[in-house]
């Protein structure tokens, strides 16, 4: 049986107790995030985390992030904090920022999916802060099967997971809608695994010059440190194709496409930051804070009303839309089209 524990209208410490009860007792709850719902349980108990593995269908070697809720379980966790984590945390926790440390005996590789590092995030939202006091560090990897857009709203938890989960906290929709961003710190070199909602260019202002793992921007790459993106992420069951170039002529590209598909007698889907003409339109908004907040729902939106082909319209990759074009290139398998 899953709980659906309403939570809109913010935090309720009663309800609160029974879903801390249900980590503490090794169940999975999912809960709000300010960037993504996570599917979260214990991250010290073994049994609990492998849960997760198992209600996802995810690869056990693609590790787990732990959420905390106050700056000293970061020690709990990680057998050193360098100066460069103390400085980012201070600046940017709670926030959309995860970062990888060497990790302690007493976290479980399970939840390290094996590795000897560990990555931690304290998550800039009060249901999720205020679940984390009343249990434990919390192991939470998005509440999406395996493979599946992220879930930005409870309604797609309960799509994906419903009936195989202890409970579900609906806080209402995340603010940012891309996951966190994740920085390496556990080597000599402060190393990007994975652009996310906080910009890079706020971490460097911080800490200087940030390597790019290869990873971020193709697909070709070594993929040992960020075991997370060698697997097939964020697709919808349409084939979805990114459109990226100077804007008037992806616009111009989108249109020709469009016709192209339909003229072969597919349904397609668009989504955009301006009106088009297509079997369905999904509008992402305005700015690229827009088009984060609402790209997972857009694809997961266009696959339920049954298009063959979802057109994307690609944005500059700065701020936020360096996450952006990770997502979208992801779910479309690569396949992109340069206008
Ligand atoms: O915003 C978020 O980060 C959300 C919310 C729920 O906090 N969580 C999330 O978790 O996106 P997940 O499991 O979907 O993505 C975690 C990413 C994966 O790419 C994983 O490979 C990477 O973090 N990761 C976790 N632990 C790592 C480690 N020790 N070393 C390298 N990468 C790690
Ligand atoms: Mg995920």
């Amino acid at each position: 049986m899953t709980i659906v524990i309403n939570m809109r209208d913010g935090v309720d410490e009663r309800k609160i107790k029974v879903a801390a009860r249900l980590i503490l007792e090794g169940k999975l709850v999912a809960f709000p995030t300010e960037t993504v719902y996570g599917l979260g349980a214990d991250a010290l108990n073994e049994e609990a985390v492998k849960r997760i593995f198992e209600a996802k269908g995810r690869p056990a070697d693609n590790p787990l992030i732990v959420h905390i809720a106050d700056f000293n379980d970061l020690k709990k966790l990680a057998r050193e904090v360098p100066k460069e984590a103390k400085l980012l945390a201070e600046r940017f926790w709670p926030g959309p920022l995860t970062i990888v440390l060497p990790k302690k005996d007493e976290v479980p590789l399970v939840t390290t999916g094996g590795l000897d590092t560990v990555a931690v995030r304290m998550p800039a939202h009060e249901i999720a802060l205020a679940l984390i006091r009343a249990s434990t560090p919390v192991a939470a990897p998005s509440a999406n099967i395996s493979g599946k857009p992220s879930p930005t709203l409870a309604e797609h938890v309960v799509d994906d997971f419903y009936g195989r989960i202890g409970a579900i906290i609906d806080g209402g929709p995340t603010k940012v809608g891309v996951e966190s961003t994740v920085i390496d710190l556990s080597s000599e070199r402060p190393t990007l695994l994975r652009p996310g909602g906080l910009p890079l260019e706020e971490i460097e202002a911080v800490i200087g010059p940030v390597e790019i793992h290869p990873a971020v921007k193709g697909k070709n790459a070594d993929l040992a440190r960020a075991p997370g993106m060698k697997y097939k992420h964020y697709s919808p069951n349409a084939q979805v194709i990114v459109v990226e170039g100077p804007k008037e002529m992806v616009r111009e590209k989108i249109r020709e496409l469009v016709r192209e598909y339909r003229s072969k007698g597919y349904r397609v889907g668009v989504m955009a930051t301006e009106e088009f003409e297509a079997d369905e339109f999904y509008h992402l908004g305005r700015t690229v804070e827009d088009v984060a907040k609402n790209l997972f729902k857009a694809l997961r939106e266009l696959d339920r009303r049954g298009v063959d082909v979802i057109i994307a319209e690609g944005v500059e990759e700065r701020g936020l839309g360096l996450a952006v074009m990770n997502r979208l290139r992801k779910a479309a398998g690569y396949r992109i089209v340069r206008a």
